[in-house]
């Protein structure tokens, strides 16, 4: 392990106005958003739909790093260059997604672990030479009656740290994505409760591996109250509780944190996450890695009509990522939507 090189990733990645896209989704995701616009989920749209994205015009000014599926970091462009020597030539980092998804776990129905360690060294080997210079482990927690478990909590936490050790055996910056689910009737203090157990615990087992904080990345879920509750939370409230949550768990010399969007309107998850740079200094830059906040109007308007819009679906993924790099500086203001270019 090199670590001054994972330090150097790790900042890279969380540099200063810069967040990341989360382009990872999996076929059975892809499936699901592609439906909702009534495109077949072919590998071929999925690899022209991605090229969108990837190649769109000045999206190196506001994006360190894009997160990739196995399927894309295989796949090339139309002119046969690879997606991660594409982004190589724009400054962006290659990441990839390497877990192999989530299975229920046992002795504890409605909870999952996520899966993915066996033969992980041999495929982070291999996604180095492919250009992947840091990876991504999502762990899924769910909130409900006796949940998250401690079961749950302990077997993700540990596979997020195991996974990440062998990340950085081999100098990949891992990023550690424990979601807590906003799907459900929970309410913010159950979101909190619950998170401050999952995040203390994934520290924990982190420090038991002997992972150097220092090329992590912390991809966290921020503390809200379920979709269904019925008293929904205040970006206030967001932000007072998630910076509270990870002052009170998440170590100082952790290299940054990026937030998913996790089903949050495209909006709601700017003005939470400029709400939260607003507050003052904290330990760690506070940046995004959204997918759905940020590809929401993309795909739509790329599936309308795939060449006549891949202008405008460019133009409103620069525009999704301006507002948000803004919001990771605290800068970010409502107003601006009135500017959207769809
Ligand atoms: P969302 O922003 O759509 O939650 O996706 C982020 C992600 O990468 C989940 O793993």
């Amino acid at each position: 392990m090199d670590e001054r090189k994972l330090s150097q990733v790790a900042k890279q990645m969380i540099v200063s106005g810069k967040g990341l896209i989360a382009a990872d989704e999996s076929a059975g995701t892809c499936q699901k958003r592609f439906d909702a616009v009534g495109v077949p989920c072919t590998e071929e749209n999925r690899r022209a739909y991605r090229q969108t994205l990837l190649m769109a015009p000045g999206i190196e000014e506001y994006v360190s790093g894009v997160i990739l599926h196995d399927e894309t970091i295989r796949q090339e462009t139309s002119d046969g260059e690879s997606f991660a020597a594409v982004l190589e030539k724009k400054g962006i980092l290659s990441g990839i997604k390497v877990d192999a998804g989530t299975k229920d776990l046992a002795l504890h129905p409605d909870e999952k672990v996520t899966e993915g360690l066996d033969g992980l060294r041999e495929r982070l080997v291999e996604y180095k030479t492919l250009g992947a210079q840091f990876a991504k482990w999502r762990a899924v927690i769910t909130i409900g009656k006796d949940m998250p478990s401690g079961a749950c909590i302990h077997a993700n936490a540990h596979a997020l740290a195991r996974y990440a050790a062998l990340c950085q055996e081999i100098d990949i910056v891992p990023i550690i994505e424990p979601e807590v689910l906003i799907d459900g009737e929970h309410s913010i203090e159950q979101c909190y409760e619950a998170s401050a157990a999952v995040l203390k615990k994934t520290f924990d087992e982190l420090a038991g591996q002997d992972v150097a904080l220092g090329g992590v990345i912390l991809k966290a879920s921020m503390v809200i109250a379920g979709k269904k509750a019925a008293k929904q939370s205040s970006i206030e409230e967001v932000a007072t509780q998630t910076i509270k949550v990870l002052k009170e768990s998440v170590p100082a010399n952790l290299a940054g944190i990026v937030f998913l969007s996790g089903g949050q309107g495209d909006e709601q998850a700017t003005e939470n996450l400029n709400a939260m740079n607003k507050s003052g200094k904290l330990p760690w830059p506070l940046s995004f890695s959204y997918s759905r906040a940020i590809q929401n109007p993309v795909l739509k308007l790329w599936a309308e009509n795939p060449s006549a819009n891949m202008g405008s679906a460019q133009a409103a993924l620069l525009f999704r990522s301006k507002m948000n790099s803004l919001a990771s500086q605290g800068k970010y203001s409502s107003e601006m939507e009135k500017t959207r270019p769809y």
